[in-house]
Order: C-alpha cells, then sequence, then structure tokens
C-alpha cells in the first residue's frame, strides 16, 4: 500500500505503512506556541545578539517561524547531527554530518531542536558548544518527552510535553518522509497493536 495524504492541506489522519497518524497539535496551536517563545526569547535575549544554532534537520520548520516570531537582532547557523540512523529507535550514537561555522566565543548560543526524546543529542551538543567558550548556551525545542529524557540540565525554552508516542510533521520526519505536514501528528494506536513510540528520525 502507497503512503497517502488524503483531503486537505492539513488532513485531520494521515496514514503512512499502515498506520494511523492524527493531529496532535494544529498549525494554529503551533503558531500561538512559537509567538509565546518568540515573546519569551526576545526579552531574555534583549541587546544580546544571540546565534540561533539551528539542529538540522528536523527543526529547521520551527526553527524559520520562531526566528520570524524574534523582535531582536540575531544571527543563525547550522548544524546536523543524527542519532537514530534509519532504525526505529536511537542508536545511543552521535553522529556529525554537518559542523557550524560561527564563531562562538563570548557569544550566546541557542540551539533550536524540533523535538527532545532521550535527550542524547542535546547532551553531545552542549559539551560540544561549551568546549568552545560561548557566553551561554540554551536550549528551545518545540516538542520534548519528558518521560525518555535523560538530561542532566534543564531545557529553558519548550514548546509543548508530549507523551513517547512517535510524532511527525512540522520538520519531523518519518524515514525522512512527512515534513511537509503542517501540523504535528501523533500515532494513534489501533486495539491489539504494540506500542507507538518507535519511528524513524534524523
Ligand atoms: P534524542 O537524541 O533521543 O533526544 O533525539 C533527538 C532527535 O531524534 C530529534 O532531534 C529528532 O530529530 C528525532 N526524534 C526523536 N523523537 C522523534 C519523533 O517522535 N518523531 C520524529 N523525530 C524524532
Ligand atoms: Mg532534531
Amino acid at each position: 500500500m502507497s503512503d497517502n495524504v488524503s483531503g486537505s492541506i492539513c488532513p485531520p489522519e494521515v496514514h503512512v505503512d499502515n498506520m494511523t497518524f492524527q493531529v496532535l497539535f494544529s498549525p494554529e496551536e503551533i503558531r500561538q506556541r512559537v509567538q509565546e517563545l518568540g515573546a519569551e526569547i526576545s526579552r531574555r535575549y534583549d541587546g544580546l545578539n544571540p546565534i540561533l544554532m539551528v539542529v538540522l534537520n528536523g527543526s529547521f520548520i520551527f526553527a524559520s517561524d520562531l526566528m520570524r516570531s524574534l523582535d531582536i537582532a540575531c544571527e543563525v547557523d547550522f548544524i546536523k547531527i543524527s542519532s537514530y540512523g534509519n532504525e526505529m529507535t536511537s542508536s545511543g550514537e552521535i553522529k556529525m554530518k554537518k559542523d557550524y561555522d560561527a564563531l562562538v566565543k563570548g557569544r550566546h548560543l541557542l540551539v533550536i531542536e524540533d523535538i527532545v526524546d532521550s535527550g542524547l543529542s542535546l547532551q553531545f551538543l552542549k559539551r560540544k558548544f561549551e568546549l568552545q567558550d560561548p557566553s551561554s548556551v540554551a536550549f528551545v525545542t518545540l516538542l520534548h518527552k519528558p518521560e525518555n529524557s535523560r538530561l542532566d540540565f534543564k531545557l529553558d525554552f519548550v514548546g509543548f510535553d508530549i507523551g513517547s508516542e512517535f510524532v511527525l510533521g512540522y520538520g519531523l520526519d518519518y524515514q525522512q518522509n512527512w515534513r511537509n505536514l503542517p501540523a504535528v501528528y501523533v500515532r494513534r494506536e489501533e486495539a491489539g497493536e504494540p506500542d507507538a513510540s518507535s519511528g524513524n528520525t534524523v
């Protein structure tokens, strides 16, 4: 069976590989929360000229909306890492796929993530950036799975806390697909199915 999206631009359900995903956060809910985060971040970083460090691939859509909700001077740079490969769960091993260019010594860094699951990616990035002697390193994520994450530091800005179910859309992929969906979707568990907390991500 081929994957398909039926209905309008924001379909209520998406059918992928015999799984059904339903809307968890609508485009309007996301827009509102991004505006709130933007206002909070603008207040916190006013006059500090932060570097927004976008963690590719998943956070590119969130980052572009968040950045446009800021009313302060800021720079942007990109880093690409992967922790999942093509497996259904995190490999636990972080690989650098593309390094950033900015000189971060003495600068305020705000790392932008799409979702914090195990937290291993952010632990890795925090260590990496701190070695470069920035003035500060903080983290904003659209989504956080607190039941799964084993971070030994606090996230600075969180859009939404969610359960441990697999989600896609608004930049988040399932086997590299469906990042284009304008809402965040969560897998609907069907009766008699194993758990829904798996998928492939980068
Ligand atoms: P962590 O290192 O386990 O926190 O994983 C972080 C990365 O895995 C995120 O930046 C996402 O790219 C990806 N990821 C984790 N959970 C999901 C999910 O439910 N859907 C899609 N991608 C996910
Ligand atoms: Mg990510």
